[in-house]
């Protein structure tokens, strides 16, 4: 009988203990919870900061085209050290890669020659190429006036500027590309060009 007792007024102890416990643990959950902590990380970016990756150029007018300007004389200094040993002296074709250099015509044969010449529909897509991306071991390593001196060489040897053209911002996307034309509208529906029925280009000149 006194076990028996025992054991009841543990139980209730128990029973209060926990209650108690529990009682706490609402009491706590109604709490008011101490301010969220605002974000820890990052910062707003600044103008400044967006500047060294914001040079996409529009490249039809050259806008965005930086400041800067280089000579065809320039130019093949440029090329013969920083790119004439994947692509060739002239630009003629070397290790890494075919010519660079002709092929303005060639689209209408069976062997076309895809070149910065015959291919690119406007002179400052060579500029946001080649600063973007080569010499292809050591991309956005050149100077805005090594890569108009580079294009502008680039250019001259495809027969498309004279050797003593100025390569800059205003020069740039004056020059006449020889492919200017000879691309079609993309007319696939999520474009929203307007797909032409009739009298249209003819794919092949
Ligand atoms: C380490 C080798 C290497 C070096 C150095 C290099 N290139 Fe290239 N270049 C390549 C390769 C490979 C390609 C083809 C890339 C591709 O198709 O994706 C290429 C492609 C090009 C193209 C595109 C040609 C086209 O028909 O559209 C141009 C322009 C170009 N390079 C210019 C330059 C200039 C200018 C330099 C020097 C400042 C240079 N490259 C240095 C390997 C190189």
């Amino acid at each position: 009988m006194r076990s028996r007792n025992l054991i009841v007024a543990l139980a209730a102890a128990l029973a209060v203990t926990s209650c108690a416990t529990v009682e706490q643990m609402k009491a706590s959950m109604t709490e008011a919870k101490p301010a969220k902590p605002p974000v820890a990380y990052g910062k707003p970016i600044s103008e400044a900061d967006i500047a060294p990756w914001n040079i996409d150029i529009r490249t039809p007018d050259g806008k965005g085209l930086p400041p800067g300007s280089g000579t065809v004389a320039q130019g093949k200094q440029v090329y013969e050290a920083k790119c004439a040993a994947c692509h060739g002296p002239d630009a003629k074709g070397g290790p890494q890669f075919g010519t660079m250099v002709g092929g303005i015509n060639s689209f209408t044969t069976n062997q076309r020659v895809l070149t910065p010449g015959s291919m690119y529909p406007y002179a400052p897509i060579l500029f946001d190429y080649i600063r973007r991306a080569m010499p292809m071991d050591r991309p956005q390593t050149l100077t805005s006036d090594e890569v108009y001196a580079v294009s502008a060489y680039i250019l001259y040897l495809n027969g498309l500027i004279p050797d003593n053209f100025v390569m800059n911002a205003q020069t740039m996307p004056t020059i006449q590309m020889p492919n200017r034309n000879g691309f079609i509208l993309d007319d696939r529906p999520d474009v929203h060009n307007e797909r032409c029925m009739r009298d249209c280009k003819p794919i092949r000149g």
